[in-house]
């Protein structure tokens, strides 16, 4: 069905601290100078379930995982679904969207205290919740990623520490594991140099476009 769309649609996803907005950015800049409309776009989004995840996130206000994973996936319906700038409409149109994070954040960070093929059902099986042409994950070790954190940040959320970003890196590629053959996932090796990473992902993007 998403050979039907006009625009890619491109998630950026990796652990706390893996340059994942660092990357979306100089990839847009690269598919903009091979003649792309494209937009750049996150999650949580700036609606107000964002905002209640934001607080959720900081510490502020505190959820289980089993209310994170509902408000997540009622962030990312309304970005779908939304008229004026939702993932659908700006595909329909022709823009390419890069996305920063998407459900496999879902299944990896609520996935771990949360029962996993729930928060895996309720995304998957919801027909306004587009898939993904590509989800590139930028890989880096918890450890790099903590130091990254460290040099940009004042406050911690929730899950940035070692501990539980090692955890949420084996429910990634346990996810990984279990969609392979239904959705076009790449690793890609985040703990070299920006350029050498940026390099990687617009090869992926290159071969996406033929397709
Ligand atoms: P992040 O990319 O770190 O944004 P920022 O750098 O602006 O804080 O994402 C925010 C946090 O949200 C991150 O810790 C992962 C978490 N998250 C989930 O737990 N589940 C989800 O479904 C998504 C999209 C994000």
């Amino acid at each position: 069905m998403e050979n039907k769309r006009k625009g890619k649609f491109i998630v950026i996803e990796g652990l706390d601290g893996s340059g994942k907005g660092t990357q979306a950015a100089l990839l847009a800049q690269a598919m903009r100078a091979d003649g792309r409309t494209v937009c750049q776009t996150a999650e949580p989004t700036s609606s107000v379930t964002g905002g209640m995840l934001r607080d959720a996130l900081g510490g502020h206000v505190k959820r289980d995982a089993y209310e994170l994973s509902a408000l997540f996936l009622l962030d990312r319906i309304f970005h779908n679904v939304n008229e004026k700038n939702g993932i659908r409409k700006y595909l329909d149109d022709g823009v390419d969207v890069i996305c920063d994070r998407y459900y496999y954040s879902s299944f990896a960070y609520q996935g771990i205290d949360a029962d996993l093929s729930w928060v895996m059902n309720m995304n998957l099986n919801c027909k306004e919740i587009l898939k993904p042409d590509v989800c590139i994950f930028l890989d880096v070790s918890p450890d790099t990623g903590d130091k990254r954190i460290n040099g940009s940040r004042l406050e911690r959320e929730i899950y940035e520490n070692t501990e539980t970003q090692k955890r949420i890196r084996a429910r990634f590629y346990e996810v990984f594991g279990l969609l392979k053959t239904r959705e076009n996932i790449k690793i890609v090796d985040a703990s070299r140099t920006v350029p050498e990473v940026s390099a990687d992902i617009i090869k992926i993007y290159n071969e996406l476009k033929e397709k």
